[in-house]
């Protein structure tokens, strides 16, 4: 896309009034473009990625802390091109393709013009298309932060653990399976039986449909027990993962609810071996550099199974139909594989 020589005062952005309702309650409107302050890049956007929080979100679960205003732009991975930079913004420039995660409480990715932190913005290099690089904020970078808790390591320096991903056909498995590789893990995988040859040709060793016995029992194939479970999906007590696990086995939740977090804490206090760890990504602008230079080098992918342009985004991001084999938690449009990829488009 070519760098615009000027940027318009408004622009088109899919937004929302209130929470709930479905796609019902997302309108196409014109905004202004908002503007860079300090410390800040305005990015001429080029492609936006959907995650699973995003239509949380939307449905009011995580009220009262998001949305933190309404109307609200949804949407915070993204990539595009830099056309203003506020004061104090170093590393970046007019003009520089780049990918960003932006402010999780301002959203702004479904729009034309979105205005992103520079600490959260990354140069995109040619050989890593939009789409791809928008595809890594929140999903890369939580397998990325998964894997680095149960001990993988990315310069060769690492044991060769035997870690387990559930949902692996989701957007943090699918990276979290490549990974894993990359840090010469041994990789059991669970997913649907549509995506088990797209988990296996991403380098799992062993891949089961969750939906058998075999594949709900989480047991390895080879009887190996698991230093590390890299947990994507929801519904599985720790007194089901703890027999599965080595010594020091560790689950890393980044789904977790109470109890999960009751569960972590006491393990903290009582200094056990095998221990439940919630996640919670920590987005920083070092995991984004370094998962844009796998993508780059060729060694990570980005699985985008459908790409949009932002005058259907409306459709997209709540679907009326919700996936009920996990409890009504996954959309249609996101079961298909992982992320969804808005385009935009002129
Ligand atoms: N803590 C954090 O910071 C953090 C960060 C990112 C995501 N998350 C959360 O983590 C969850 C996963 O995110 P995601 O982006 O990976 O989701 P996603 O892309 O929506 O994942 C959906 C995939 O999971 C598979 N699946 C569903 N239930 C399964 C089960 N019981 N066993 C194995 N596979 C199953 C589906 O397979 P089928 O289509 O075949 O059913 C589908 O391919 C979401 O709840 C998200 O909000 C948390």
């Amino acid at each position: 896309m070519a760098t615009p020589t000027t940027t318009p005062a408004t622009m088109r952005a899919v937004q929302y009034d209130a929470c709930g309702g479905g796609a019902a309650g997302l309108k196409h409107v014109e905004v202004p473009v908002p503007s860079a302050k300090k410390n800040e890049v305005l990015l001429k956007l080029q492609a936006a990625t959907i995650n699973p929080v995003d239509w949380k979100i939307q449905k009011g679960d995580l009220r009262p802390l998001l949305p933190r205003r309404l109307p609200f732009i949804p949407v915070t991975d993204v990539a595009g091109v830099v056309v203003d930079v506020g004061p104090g913004v170093k590393g970046v420039t007019v003009g520089d393709q780049v990918v960003a995660m932006l402010n999780s409480f301002n959203g702004g990715g479904l729009a034309e013009y979105a205005v992103a932190s520079a600490n959260l913005t990354v140069k995109r290099p040619a050989e890593v298309s939009a789409a791809e690089g928008a595809g890594l904020p929140i999903a890369a970078g939580t397998a990325l932060q998964a894997l680095r808790s149960i001990g993988a390591k990315f310069d060769g320096t690492g044991k060769p653990l035997n870690v387990l991903v559930t949902a692996a056909s989701g957007g943090v498995g699918l990276y979290a399976v490549q990974l894993a590789k990359l840090a010469n893990l041994h990789v059991t995988a669970t997913c649907g039986a549509r995506n088990m040859d797209l988990v296996k040709s991403l380098g799992a060793d062993e891949v089961m449909d969750y939906r058998t016995p075999e594949g709900a029992s989480l047991q390895s194939p080879s009887g190996r027990k698991y230093d590390g479970v890299v947990h994507c999906t929801v519904g599985v007590s720790w007194s089901f993962f703890q027999p599965l696990l080595s010594d020091a086995g560790r689950v890393i939740d980044i789904t977790p609810n109470l109890s999960a977090i009751l569960t972590s804490a006491l393990h903290r206090v009582t200094f056990s071996k095998k221990r439940l760890v919630p996640l919670l990504l920590s987005p920083n602008k070092a995991d984004l550099e370094f998962l844009v230079g796998l993508l780059k080098e060729g060694k990570l992918k980005t699985v985008i199974d459908s790409k949009f342009p932002l005058s259907d985004a409306g459709k997209l991001v709540l679907p009326k139909n919700l996936h009920t084999d996990s409890g009504g938690e996954y959309l249609d449009v996101i079961i298909q594989t992982s992320h969804l990829c808005v385009c935009l488009l002129g």
